[in-house]
């Protein structure tokens, strides 16, 4: 009998450990034979720990599990929500990039290939660099980051670069509040990941890359340690990638923590061993990057998508989605919401139909007041504006971003005046102090608030003049966006202004 046991972080938060533990006990107390399997998640995180047993050739799923229910579950008395596949919230998915996570195990590459794993880079080791560069372009994809730029014309950047070494970056400093995207894949199918870098190192003409990782994310760091090791000794990394002549090899970088690292020349700054401040553009990295090399810098979730198209053919790839968005959008869903967790899906859904419909509406039963859309930086969107489709463009023309497509839900118990502080202290915290409209503005824009909601009325156009030097006077997105979530608080949410000022007065 096959069990399989997530060992996803958010599972293990969850106690998916004494779970696993329970299942190996009771089957051993048993004499039964039980296959058991640590998984990465399906992404149904009100589900987990959720536990799946393969019965009648089909893998039913259960969950939450407690270490109490195992005997049940092997007796098949517990009840269940039946095959995965067929949980609403899993059935409404177009799963291109998470195809595998939760399908499994992340560190059998053998399991990995027979679910479709290297069939994309076996194409691509048949293409020259210019053909390669050439199907990203054509698939669509846009950098998963938070800034969609397109990745093809990025690689054809680094590409067209003349240099004795070119580097590929992976950003895994995924610090956006409410965002999961790039763990789960790390934690449930890290060899998507170095296959898509492979794949970026072939097409741009680089030998070696990066994976620089948040040190918040200890499991993560493990299971991408451990495939790369197991990458090389199979000849999936090394001089000779799988048998082609090429060679790309790379290896995890463990960053410190701060969230300014995440943007692009600052993580580069860390990598090279200095302090993690923000480099004016120009130079780009994709001309002078690492160690003043070329450098193509994308996030997890653009590199491991690069495998599918590869495997399925660009056109495929970009008959998905809308408009200039193309493809799939890993939305994860947090806060204050009934159903949280990964939901991939085709660029288009409408923000209300993920929220109220896919993610259930509020956890605490109240009505939605805002969502935050794009992490820290993002705007809040009231319910006003839940007709917007997730797309980079629709959400640029609704005064909000989809950033690295993380919602977090919040219910009319918010006050966003509150928030908009939290976001002005965020950035205060945060900054590199590179720039004097960032290191200064975001300290004035606190005590202005402060100022607000002490009932000083004055400080309002103060609050929104801030905003506008910030946003056109910051040398990068961690002070330029920070009015994002502050004037969108504002501008979408004036009663939240207007009472603390009346309530002083
Ligand atoms: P950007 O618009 O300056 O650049 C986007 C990317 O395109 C960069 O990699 C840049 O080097 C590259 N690029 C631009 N022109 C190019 C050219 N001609 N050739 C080759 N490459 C070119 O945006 P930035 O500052 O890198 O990122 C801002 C975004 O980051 C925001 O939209 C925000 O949503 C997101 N963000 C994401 C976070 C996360 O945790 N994932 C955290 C904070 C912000
Ligand atoms: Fe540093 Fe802030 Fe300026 Fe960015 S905007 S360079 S984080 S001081």
């Amino acid at each position: 009998m096959k069990v399989w046991v997530p060992m996803d972080s958010a599972a293990r938060a969850l106690g998916a450990d004494d779970v696993a533990k329970a299942v190996a006990r009771e089957a051993a107390a048993r004499g039964v034979d039980v296959q058991l399997i640590r998984n990465g998640s399906r992404g149904m995180v009100w589900l987990e720990p959720l536990v799946e047993i393969e019965r009648d050739g089909q893998r039913l799923a259960y969950g939450p599990v407690a270490p109490a229910d195992v005997a049940a579950l092997l007796d098949g008395t517990l009840e269940g929500h039946g095959p995965v596949e067929e949980i609403p919230f899993f059935a409404r998915q177009t799963r291109l990039t998470f195809a595998r996570c939760g399908v499994i195990d992340p560190l059998d590459l053998d399991d990995y290939a027979a679910h479709g794993g290297l069939a994309g880079l076996h194409r691509a080791i048949g293409m020259d660099g210019a053909e390669i560069v050439a199907e990203v372009t054509a698939s669509g994809l846009r950098g998963r980051g938070g800034a969609g730029f397109p990745t093809g014309i990025k690689w054809q950047t680094v590409a067209g670069a003349v240099a004795d070494q070119k580097y590929i970056v992976c950003n895994a400093d995924e610090g956006d509040s409410g965002t999961f995207a790039d763990r789960m894949i790390m934690e449930g199918d890290p060899f998507t990941l170095i296959e898509g870098m492979v794949i970026a190192g072939l097409g741009v003409g680089a030998t070696r890359g990066y994976v620089y990782l948040r040190s918040e994310y200890p499991d993560a760091i493990r299971v991408m340690t451990e495939a790369v090791r197991i990458a090389r000794a199979r000849g999936l990394l090394g001089p000779d990638v799988l048998g082609s002549g090429r060679a790309f090899d790379m290896e995890i970088r463990k960053g410190a923590g701060a969230y300014v690292c995440g943007e692009e020349t600052s993580l580069l700054n860390s990598l090279e061993g200095k302090r993690g401040t923000v480099r004016a553009k120009p130079p780009l990295p994709a001309l002078e990057g690492f160690l003043g090399k070329p450098t193509v810098v994308n996030n997890v979730i653009s590199l491991a998508t690069v495998p599918v198209i590869f495997e399925r053919s660009a056109q495929y790839y970009a008959d998905f989605g809308l408009g200039r968005s193309r493809g799939t959008v890993t939305l994860q869903i947090a806060g204050n919401v009934a159903r949280g967790g990964l939901f991939e899906t085709a660029f288009g859904l409408p923000l209300g139909e993920v929220v109220n419909d896919i993610a259930g509406g509020t956890a605490s039963g109240r009505p939605v007041k805002a969502v935050q859309v794009g992490g820290p930086l993002g705007a809040y969107m009231p319910v006003s504006k839940f007709d917007t489709a997730m797309g980079y463009e629709d959400f640029d023309a609704a005064g909000g971003l989809i950033g690295h497509a993380g919602l977090v839900v919040f219910d009319d118990s918010a006050d966003m005046l509150t928030m908009a502080r939290f976001a002005m202290e965020f950035c205060a915290v945060e900054s590199c102090g590179k720039c004097t409209p960032c290191r200064i503005g975001a300290v004035r824009g606190v005590e202005t608030i402060d100022r607000i909601a002490a009932g000083d009325a004055a400080a309002i156009p103060l609050l929104t003049d801030l905003c506008e030097t910030m946003r056109d006077g910051s040398l990068c997105a961690l002070g330029g966006f920070t009015p994002y979530p502050v004037l969108s608080a504002l501008t979408g949410f004036p009663d939240d202004f207007a009472t603390q000022r009346e309530a002083a007065e």
